[in-house]
């Protein structure tokens, strides 16, 4: 049985479709990429998948059971997780109570009104932010206010604050995206190691290739909301579809 499996998914903007009938099969501890140009449907298909957007026909299921009704939040709960491309910081708040915030979310399900009061009397609540800015390597920085933290280390936040909820599948839209060389470089580093210290399945859209080639088990190429090519990372690297897909035909 596969983690995620979606069927005929499709998805209409009015005249437009952004994702047309798409069957993705992503088994359990696999790294995925979805690849594609500008607008091909790859934040369409994520946002479909979170349940941020409601389909316009298929199917998805999560760990067997069909999660096409669910809302994000439930979605969440059964342990689907998006990071980057999203805003889930709190600015005004240091990372610390970011990190607790995610943390009491996942310890206590919907967020409370007055929760951090109530904030020592959970030490499984401590332990878990802990761990979250851990993870993330943001343990010395826990008292700067969000909104100061350089732009790689704010979306380390976000990747601690996705964790928090201890997902199967982390679902990532452009991770490194605005990045410089080296926030890039690092990224790349920590995405790695969550995977082994996590046991996460990943699913992945990225423009960067090399980071596409480098941690994907399996490539996705999608093109005008349809699945043009899909293979290991040699395969699709030599497949004429994408190439044409990315050079719009012209030959060169
Ligand atoms: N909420 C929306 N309403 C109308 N059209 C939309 C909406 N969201 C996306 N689209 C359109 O759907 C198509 C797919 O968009 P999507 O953002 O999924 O592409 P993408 O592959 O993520 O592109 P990029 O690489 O630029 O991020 C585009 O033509 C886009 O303009
Ligand atoms: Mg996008």
């Amino acid at each position: 049985m596969s983690l995620l499996e979606t069927r005929g998914l499709t998805k209409e903007f009015g005249g437009l479709v952004a994702v047309d009938d798409v069957d993705l099969d992503i088994q359990e501890d696999e790294r995925v990429s979805v690849i594609g140009p500008n607008g091909a449907g790859k934040s369409t298909l994520i946002n479909l998948i979170t349940r941020m957007l409601d389909p316009t026909d298929g199917d998805i299921r999560f760990k067997g059971e069909t999660i096409t009704d669910l809302d994000p939040y439930d979605v969440v709960q059964m342990g689907v997780s998006k990071s980057f491309q999203t805003a889930s910081i709190f600015p005004e708040l240091t990372v610390e109570e970011n990190a607790r915030i995610a943390a009491l979310a996942a310890e206590h399900g919907s967020f409370r009104f007055n929760f951090l009061r109530h904030q020592n009397h959970y030490p499984e609540v401590a332990e878990l932010t802990h761990e979250t800015l851990d993870s993330v390597g943001l343990l010395g920085q826990r008292d700067t206010t969000a909104a100061d933290l350089p732009y790689g280390d704010k979306r380390r936040l976000e990747l601690g604050i996705a964790l928090a909820s201890e997902p199967d599948l982390l679902l990532m839209d452009e991770p490194t995206a605005g990045m410089s060389p080296e926030e890039t470089h690092a990224t790349v580093d920590l995405i790695e190691q969550v995977k082994e210290e996590h046991g996460l399945t990943i699913l992945l859209v990225e423009h960067d290739m090399e980071i596409v080639f480098n941690v994907s088990d399996r490539i996705i190429v999608l093109n005008r909301g349809g699945v043009i090519a899909r293979g290991t990372p040699d395969e699709v690297q030599g497949d004429p579809r994408v190439q044409e897909a990315y050079l719009g035909g012209v030959e060169l």
